[in-house]
């Protein structure tokens, strides 16, 4: 079996100006390591809004801190007249690793379908950076086809944009999950997960799905953690609201300690 190793993510949306950002990396820094925690068990990622991406950068590469980080969007083009627009080019040029893909903020807001995911997800990888690609069901979608087609029927159509070769993230984030504090159980959240890991499978082959993280989202916090983390197709999370509170992201980052409780 293939050593995945789980990633905690903290998906900042729009909170944290660049101060802010430099001030909390550098408590959460100090957190983990006045906690001793091994850095070499989990790996630690957080999406700051694009203007905090530089300062992020400046104090983990001077304080040579365990911690990646990436964007929460990207454009499909690498440059040109596209105002507002970010290019993959620029974030990677900032030594990110990721860039999350296909958020449901982004598909709700932004009116972002499964044919702009793919071709942001291969904007991505244009620009060697891993997408984390969100998918995941509305209330409305649960209630009319059950937990897991909606999310598979959009990881499918992102997987025509993805070989087997390629490093990739899938987050599992029902929407009605986000920001609500109604987590999904520990056991519905493996089951689509495992149906995810299926879709890799048929997709792009077994390699592929045993090698792919596959990650929860969608009211985590420091108390449902370590069920997720006990799930054989949950290989981490993808953190909201509690990604914003210090004690709060750095309990989930070490659920190790708290795993057997
Ligand atoms: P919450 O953890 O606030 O529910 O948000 C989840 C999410 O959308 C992460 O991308």
């Amino acid at each position: 079996m293939v050593d995945r190793k789980p990633l905690i993510a903290g998906n900042w949306k729009m909170n944290f100006n660049h101060l802010e950002a430099i001030s909390f990396v550098q408590k959460l820094a100090w957190t983990l390591r006045d906690a001793k925690h091994d850095g070499s068990t989990v790996e630690v990622a957080v999406f700051p809004p694009y203007t905090d991406i530089r300062s992020v950068q400046t104090i983990v590469q001077a304080d040579s801190l365990d911690l990646e980080y990436g964007a929460q969007d990207l454009s499909v083009h690498d440059s040109g007249a596209f105002t507002g627009e970010i290019s993959g080019a620029f974030i990677k040029t900032l030594d990110a690793k990721y860039v999350l893909i296909g958020h449901s903020e982004r598909r709700q807001y932004h009116a972002e379908t499964d044919e702009v995911v793919a071709e942001k997800i291969t904007a991505a990888l244009r620009n060697k950076l891993v997408p984390v690609v969100c998918v995941g069901e509305t209330l409305e979608d649960l209630e009319q086809h059950g937990p897991s087609a909606v999310a598979a029927s959009q990881l499918k159509v992102a997987l025509g944009a993805l070989k087997a070769d390629d490093d990739f993230v899938i987050a599992y984030e029902p929407v009605w999950a986000i920001g609500t504090g109604k987590a999904a159980s520990e056991t519905d959240a493996q089951n689509v997960a495992k149906v995810l890991r299926e879709t890799i499978k048929d997709a792009l082959g077994a390699e592929a799905a045993e090698k792919t993280r596959v990650l929860y989202g969608g009211s985590v916090k420091a108390n449902n953690i370590a069920a997720y983390m006990r799930q054989p197709d949950i290989d981490g999370a993808l953190v909201g609201g509690a990604s914003l509170v210090l004690d709060e992201f750095a309990s989930i980052i070490q659920y190790q300690k708290h795993i057997g409780v």
